[in-house]
């Protein structure tokens, strides 16, 4: 999955939307585990969706792969064809597969599933690190169970 070109027209909106970005909730919640981002450094939506971690109150390292290298990194991990997007994190024992949104991880490390993780496939528009939700397309989160599996683990309908 390669980046999408980010016109000047998306770095704007993109820093439009993170400025709006609530500080608050995240100081009144527990600090997740450290999470470690594989992605293309050619990728600005990668930046973007870490940012948006970051001030959500993770604590995000970030490791630079070369295209081929991230693509086998994902079929190392079991990520389905079908789920690929951009980057790929790894959180207390999970992957993090594309744009997922904070809150969904949150949700994934508190019910603590038998599963792989959880994959936003694509980049769609809106999605964090992708836009503004205010311009969203409808998306899905996905939990990949071990078996390659899929299910919708969350649902964000078009704004
Ligand atoms: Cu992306
Ligand atoms: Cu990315």
């Amino acid at each position: 999955m390669t980046c999408p070109p980010l016109t000047r027209r998306h770095l704007l909106r993109g820093t439009a939307a993170l400025l709006v970005l609530p500080a608050l909730p995240a100081l009144a919640e527990t600090a997740p585990p450290p999470i470690h981002v594989l992605k293309d450094p050619a990728c600005g939506c990668c930046s973007a969706w870490i940012a948006v971690l970051d001030a959500d109150g993770f604590s995000v390292t970030v490791e630079d792969r070369a295209a081929e290298q991230l693509a086998r990194d994902k079929r190392d991990r079991g990520i389905p064809e079908a789920m690929v997007s951009c980057h790929t994190a790894q959180i207390d024992g999970y992957v993090i597969e594309g744009h997922v949104p904070p809150a969904d991880i949150r949700r994934l490390l508190a019910g603590r599933p038998a599963a792989l993780g959880l994959a936003v496939p694509g980049m769609p528009f809106g999605s964090p690190g992708m836009g503004p939700e205010t311009e969203r397309e409808a998306y899905d989160v996905f939990l990949i169970h071990r078996d390659g599996t899929t299910a919708v683990f969350a649902s964000y309908p078009a704004a």
